[in-house]
């Protein structure tokens, strides 16, 4: 599918493999980071796009389950040959996924979904809660000039600074902080019961950062109330933000309709948008929550 304008633009690019588990480590409680080898996903998958996983072999449950980019893994010589996803412990599929190791195979389906579109931007604030993590470790690094992504590479330009604002039940769900420490991120966490960080929520840390940040955008992702307030907060500061959703998919290709979210045109009426296909990310002030 060659019109960007299409709705099913972003699956027409995807394609389906069998794939080997090179790693499957617990970062976290309940919370694993799974690496397979896929080059020519790993190639053309850009940060906020995802890919559908199901266990290879198995039909329960049937349908795959979407999971976001966390990085790319690159061999000797800089060429993309894997990828990594985090997840959390959820439901039969996580649980299963859990329990595989190297070796075994998993059946990707990807990259699906638009991504989050390069940033122009002095500031960029990721604020993540829950497992809401995972689509910013290679936002990240791309934003700070440290590896492309997309085939062609996609050119973007380097901001100044990147903050995460990130929350968490409790400590020992924070999940992947050496990778963002290790990438330059200012880091925020916070905890509803305050065994780490601020003691509260992460919306307590956004209008913290925003109180000093300049030209700064929002990237968001977590669970819906979450992402809500965020858009509110966004909204009176006057700052641009895009949300990641996380809708429940069974498809993933734009067939079924069963991700919708009402999303809000220029016209200011709203209307069925496929989050598989037409998002997950979208502009926060665009969605009718
Ligand atoms: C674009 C996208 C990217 C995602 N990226 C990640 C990621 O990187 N890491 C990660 O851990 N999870 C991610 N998710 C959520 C993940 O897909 C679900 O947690 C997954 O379906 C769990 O599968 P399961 O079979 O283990 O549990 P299921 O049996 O599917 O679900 C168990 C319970 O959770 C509920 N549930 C399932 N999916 C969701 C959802 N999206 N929101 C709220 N409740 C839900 C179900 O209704 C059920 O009650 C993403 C979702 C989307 C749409
Ligand atoms: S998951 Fe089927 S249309 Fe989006």
């Amino acid at each position: 599918m060659a019109n960007p304008l299409h709705a099913a633009h972003f699956a027409d690019r995807a394609s389906a493999s069998r794939v080997r588990i090179v790693e499957n480590v617990r970062l976290a409680r309940d919370t694993y980071r799974v690496r397979f080898e896929c080059p020519q996903l790993a190639r053309q998958i850009t940060p906020g796009q995802f890919v559908m996983l199901k266990i290879a072999g198995f039909n329960d449950p049937l349908l795959g389950r979407p999971l976001a980019l966390y990085d790319t893994v690159l061999w000797p010589g800089e060429a993309a040959i894997g990828i990594d996803l985090v997840y959390l412990v959820l439901g039969k599929m996580t649980r299963r996924l859990s329990e595989m190791v190297p070796g075994q195979e998993l059946d990707a389906w990807g990259p699906l979904g638009n991504g989050f579109p390069p940033q122009e931007t002095e500031h960029l604030i990721m604020v993540a809660g829950g497992i809401g993590q995972t689509p910013f470790p290679a936002l990240a690094r791309e934003h700070l000039g440290k590896r492309t992504y997309g085939d062609p590479p996609r050119k973007v330009s380097p901001v100044k600074k990147i903050t995460l604002c990130y929350g968490a039940r409790s400590a020992d769900y924070l999940a992947g902080l050496e990778d963002f420490k290790q990438l330059g991120v200012d880091l925020h966490t916070s905890t509803d019961d305050g065994s780490a960080g601020h003691h509260g929520l992460v919306t307590d840390l956004l209008t913290q950062v925003l109180d000093e940040a300049d030209r700064a955008r929002i990237v968001c992702c977590g669970p819906e109330p979450m992402m809500e307030a965020v858009a509110h907060v966004a909204a009176e500061r006057g700052v641009p933000c895009q949300v990641s959703l996380e809708t429940p998919m069974a498809c993933g290709i734009g067939i079924c309709f069963s991700c919708v979210a009402k999303v809000r045109g220029e016209d200011g009426t709203w209307d069925y948008k496929r989050t598989c296909v037409e998002g997950p990310i979208f502009d926060s002030a665009r969605i009718e929550w």
